[in-house]
């Protein structure tokens, strides 16, 4: 039998630790914030509604949540506000208006991120109907954390929290994770009679073990054996070594679909610093040297291969192309298409809207932006290509630049197929130069040339014979 499920998420702790100054849960992890990966997770789960229980910078987390949140997750996001923090009980009790009788409701917290919704499901299957189940893992140091008291036969009784546990209990590695799944009307009715009495004078979420065994309630420990998966982060170090475990999943999870990581240690799959999601897709054979860091959305195909120290963000690089170390790209909401077999980089930037077709290259120091290079053009040194169309085959020389921005508006620049742009050129936009047309070096173009034709337009040079070099005065 299945209930709904309803989630609650406890986020209103300051993480002092942290030292920083926003809410914890809004510390980033790949990208994302904790809070957020915690939602996600949720979401997987195919949940009725979450609540998010909020104190500290609650407008904060507040704001950034909704907006992330917006209508993709598929359950009702609601919030609660806990204030003062009296303890993870306290914190649960201010759901409790939100949430229906009927339902199952999952507690998690806002900074352990690296849960995984199969194993939430885990721990959702065996609290069915009517159980309280427990996420438990066994830890060779169980410090700090509440421990899992059994009974002779193994049935759980209660947890205890280190500060209120016997020496005897202290020896217990068996911990509770945070993470629990009970039935609603069995919660409402417990935490209602939750007291501090405690060591730290707070209430305890989890003294309802007690109450649920005193009632009958079966209590079931549901044991995971990886400790990554219930791992918070207290401290600017934990998050760091977090992030380092995630970025091995993801990159383990890469290797198995074949791709050639130089280094999983040193691969870095993020959000965008707009929210885009971090999804990278690759095809056969492709090989990623080390540092490369990619984030948003990001397609490679078939045999191509990243240099080392790549950051490389919203792009479709299509087969057998190649981008060499120190490459940027970040197509940001626009996109950037690299085609088939194109060779990018060392050290080039592609920006928004550059779509490069098969076999272009773009060299060192080449900035292209918002602009179509058609099949075979290449620009291989020191260049900027900004709001222009690029026909087959150009060549576009060292040192030459679109002057597209006449400092209010941006115009287009037309360079049309084969046609060859010397080094030094300054084309000033809108221009077109047509079809096989030449530029000569150090021309600066602002009228639209012949096809076919040569355009110098420059100083003519000058020679006078014999000058003599000023001297300087005795
Ligand atoms: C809690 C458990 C402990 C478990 C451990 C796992 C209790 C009493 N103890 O201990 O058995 O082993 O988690 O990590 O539940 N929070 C609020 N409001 C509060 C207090 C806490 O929102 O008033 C939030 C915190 O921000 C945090 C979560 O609840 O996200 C857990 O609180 P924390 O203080 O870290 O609990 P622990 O003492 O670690
Ligand atoms: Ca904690």
């Amino acid at each position: 039998m299945t209930a709904p499920l309803d989630i609650v998420i406890m986020a209103a702790g300051k993480g002092t630790r942290m030292k920083s100054r926003h809410p914890k849960v809004l510390q980033k992890l790949a990208g994302r914030a904790l809070l957020q990966h915690v939602l996600d997770t949720a979401a997987q789960l195919k949940a009725r509604s979450a609540v998010v229980i909020t104190g500290h910078g609650a407008a904060e987390v507040e704001a950034a949540i909704a907006g992330a949140q917006s209508a993709e997750a598929g359950f009702d996001l609601k919030f609660a506000r806990q204030e003062p923090q009296l303890g993870t009980g306290h914190a649960v009790q201010q759901a409790v208006p939100q949430l229906k009788d009927d339902g199952l409701v999952v507690v998690l917290s806002g900074d352990v991120p690296l849960t995984e919704a199969d194993t939430l499901q885990g721990l959702v299957d065996a609290a069915g109907a009517d159980k309280l189940a427990l996420l438990t893992v066994t830890m060779a140091d169980p410090t700090g954390y509440g421990r899992i008291v059994r009974n002779d036969t193994g049935t759980v009784q209660r947890i205890v929290e280190q500060k209120d546990a016997s020496e005897e209990q202290r020896a217990i590695t068996e911990i509770y994770s945070g993470i629990m799944a009970v039935p609603a009307k069995h919660l409402r009715a417990w935490l209602a009679k939750l007291d501090n009495n405690n060591a730290q004078g707070e209430y305890y979420l989890t003294d309802i073990v007690a109450m649920a065994v005193a009632d009958g309630v079966p209590v079931v420990g549901h044991r995971i054996f990886d400790a990554l998966q219930v791992a918070g982060v207290n401290s600017p170090l934990q998050l760091a070594e977090l992030e380092r475990a995630h970025q091995l999943r993801q990159a383990r999870s890469l290797m198995e679909q074949g791709v050639r990581l130089a280094d999983p240690q040193r691969f870095d799959l993020r959000d965008d610093v707009r929210g885009a999601k971090a999804d990278l897709t690759c095809g056969q054979d492709v090989e990623i040297d080390v540092n490369c860091i990619f984030t948003g959305h990001v397609t490679i195909g078939a045999g191509a291969k990243i240099g080392a120290n790549c950051h490389i963000s919203n792009v479709s690089i299509a087969d057998d192309a190649v981008i060499h170390p120190f490459t940027h790209i970040d197509g940001e909401k626009a996109g950037v298409e690299v085609g088939q077999g194109a060779l990018i980089g060392p050290f080039a930037r592609l920006r928004p809207g550059a779509r490069l077709g098969r076999e272009v290259h773009i060299g060192n120091f080449v900035e292209v932006k918002n602009s179509t290079m058609a099949d075979g053009a290449k620009a291989n040194h020191l260049a900027y290509l900004g709001d222009a169309s690029v026909g087959e085959r150009v060549n576009y020389g060292a040192g030459s630049i679109t002057a597209n921005y006449d400092g209010v508006n941006k115009h287009r620049t037309v360079i049309e197929a084969d046609v060859h742009i010397g080094s030094n050129c300054v084309l000033v936009a809108p221009v077109t130069v047509a079809a096989g047309g030449t530029v000569g070096a150090g021309s600066t173009v602002t009228k639209s040339t012949e096809a076919g034709s040569l355009t110098v337009a420059r100083g003519k040079q000058v020679g006078i014979s014999n000058w003599k070099r000023p001297q300087k005065q005795p």
